[in-house]
């Protein structure tokens, strides 16, 4: 049966498709006394809660259940370490396979979450679905982890020890700085198998001449999440270190020896979700990139990389699996974006995005991401946080124009 048309059309196809799936994907039950309640990233491919989707997941639940973002980011919080440390993935009711021990970044197969973290946005999800950060103190103690152990330059940034850190895990601008151990090639295992037995530990590897990464994507979700937080703004420090003027991108920088890999991604242009992104830059990102039909401006737009670039993957045809982040279109990454849009007044190209998103999402169903230039659904299903679709087809503009801060 179509995914949206199981009831009579009546234009709320797209929120009852969001609801369905997103109700389908709970997970609900205790591990050794603590409570759970996550909402699985895809019920069959990604069963275990992860960082990120979960905040996003948290987002979309707002509209159907004014109570269950709450308890989305509790279960986070539930697992933090008492110095504040929260894993990429958790472990809740099931171990990982034997399959995937060597994927994971776990230090045994017992360990409840990994020992790496993703794009840390859990305060900014807190103030869109429940409520000011400052009354939850676990959050600031999250918070302090990170800056302890991640800022290794001073000046409020993150740096990853992996590329899965980002979310963004075999995004081709990783291939130049992890090689043949990047996350897209053979040799993850070994990467996964070496940070292990450094502990996940930023400075210690860095120490090792291993390399760290300063990457643009996750520190707008942590520059969000501070802000949402009432901590001071990160941008200054963004534009300061990882603004290319010349190619008018964001660029991630390499420790040691500060390589700046020039690969355009869609995370180049992320600082457009950044309510106090300089207007000028937000341009240059916008008409230069993100509207530009050779580059992202596909069929179904934003591509997450350019398609000017030869790593370019916008699909591989039936039996190839894909690569992670080389070319389709995901839904979250197309809503950071378009906060852009919107803020800078593109308001007829916010409405284009978001229409082409929405019969794309209407006619597939929630996919994990889909082809760039036919909108074919692809990799998971029922995948939530293309729920996020619904932020942009039935938006509150004001809100938008200070993502929600
Ligand atoms: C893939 C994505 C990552 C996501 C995970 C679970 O690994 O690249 O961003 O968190 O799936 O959905």
């Amino acid at each position: 049966m179509h995914p949206a048309h199981d009831t009579v059309p009546d234009g709320n196809e797209l929120p009852r498709l969001a609801e369905r799936v997103l109700t389908a994907s709970l997970a609900r039950g205790e591990r050794r006394g603590v409570r759970f309640d996550y909402t699985r990233p895809s019920p069959t491919k990604y069963p275990w809660q992860w960082y990120w989707d979960s905040c996003f997941a948290a987002i979309a639940w707002r509209r159907f259940d004014t109570e269950r973002p709450r308890r989305e980011l509790e279960t986070l919080l539930a697992v933090m370490r008492d110095d504040g440390f929260i894993g990429h993935v958790v472990f809740w009711d099931r171990p990982i396979s034997l399959r995937r021990l060597i994927y994971y970044n776990v230090s045994s197969r017992g360990a409840q979450m990994t020992g790496t973290i993703q794009p840390p946005l859990l305060a900014w999800a807190w103030r869109i679905g429940v409520g000011d950060p400052r009354d939850e103190p676990r959050i600031a103690t999250h918070h302090r982890w990170l800056a302890d152990n991640r800022d290794l330059e001073g000046d409020g940034l993150l740096w990853l020890v992996q590329p899965d850190e980002s979310g963004l895990d075999s995004s081709p601008k990783f291939d130049p700085v992890w090689g043949h151990r990047s996350h897209a090639n053979w040799g993850f295992p070994l990467l996964v198998a070496s940070n292990r037995r450094l502990g996940w530990d930023a400075r210690r590897i860095r120490d090792r001449g291993r390399p760290v990464l300063c990457e643009v994507m996750t520190n707008v979700l942590w520059g969000l999440a501070r802000l949402a937080n009432g901590e001071p703004s990160l941008t200054g420090a963004l534009i300061d270190r990882l603004w290319d003027e010349r190619r008018g991108l964001f660029l991630d920088e390499v420790q040691p020896g500060g390589a700046r890999p020039a690969i355009s991604t869609w995370a180049a242009l992320s600082p457009l979700a950044l309510p106090d992104l300089p207007e000028e830059i937000g341009r240059r990102l916008i008409e230069e990139h993100l509207l530009d039909p050779a580059r992202y401006w596909l069929p179904v737009p934003p591509s997450s990389v350019s398609a000017q670039e030869p790593s370019f993957e916008p699909n591989r045809g039936p039996g190839w699996k894909l690569r992670y982040w080389r070319g389709p279109t995901w839904v979250n990454a197309a809503w950071m974006l378009w906060l852009g849009l919107v803020r800078l007044g593109y308001h007829e190209q916010a409405r284009t995005m978001a229409s082409k998103l929405e019969a794309t999402v209407l006619r597939e169903g929630l996919r994990e991401y889909y082809d760039p230039y036919t909108g074919e659904g692809l990799a998971a299903f029922d995948f939530a946080w293309t729920a996020l679709i619904l932020e942009m087809s039935d938006p509150d503009l004001e809100a938008a124009r200070t993502s929600y801060l």
